[in-house]
């Protein structure tokens, strides 16, 4: 089970590293790290579990954030209908609305461990291509928070963090053009 200390913090440098284009089949090693991200993501997200083990929640992690430079994601979004899991093997954004929102709350990231000021642009709306576990062609639209994690995970795999898209001389800028979530 992986816990707070397996991932990642900001200065760790492979943060910073651009991950590698996975070759199927996957590796076991690959396989079992999937595994992991999603419990780590589910059980942080149920309030008793998430006590229990001391987890900060969270609805999306990358391979790098646990080491390994790979390009997969993993993202739990908490729906009516339950947890719904993605997970995308090499994802790639191929459009993007043009419409842009942000995290009135701010955006948050399980490798930041700090509270940050300021406001990150994101696409209200995303199609991602990639593939399922077993090499399978995939495809999804996402709009709101979910399209918000797929590009906030995708920025991870190239060596992006959430705090590199606030202008750090006005964290506020141009906040009037996008729409807040
Ligand atoms: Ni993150």
């Amino acid at each position: 089970m992986l816990k707070m200390k397996d991932i990642l913090d900001e200065k760790d440098p492979k943060l910073r590293m651009i991950s590698e284009e996975v070759i199927f089949p996957l590796t076991k090693e690959d396989l079992k790290n999937i595994d992991l991200m999603e419990e780590y993501l589910i059980n942080s997200q149920i309030e008793e579990r998430a006590e229990k083990y001391d987890l900060r929640p969270g609805m999306g992690l990358s391979a790098v954030q646990i080491g390994v430079l790979k390009r997969y994601i993993v993202i739990v979004d908490d729906t009516e209908e339950g947890f719904e899991s993605y997970i995308v093997i090499n994802p790639k954004i191929i459009s993007t609305s043009q419409e842009m929102i942000y995290v009135e709350s701010g955006e948050g990231c399980l490798s930041i461990n700090r509270e940050c000021e300021g406001i990150v642009p994101r696409h209200a709306r995303v199609t991602v291509e990639g593939y399922n576990i077993d090499g399978e062609k995939i495809q999804i639209r996402a709009r709101e928070e979910l399209a918000i994690a797929f590009q906030h995970e995708i920025d991870h795999l190239n060596g992006k963090l959430f705090i590199d898209r606030i202008d750090p001389k006005n964290p506020y800028n141009h906040m009037n053009e996008y729409r807040p979530i």
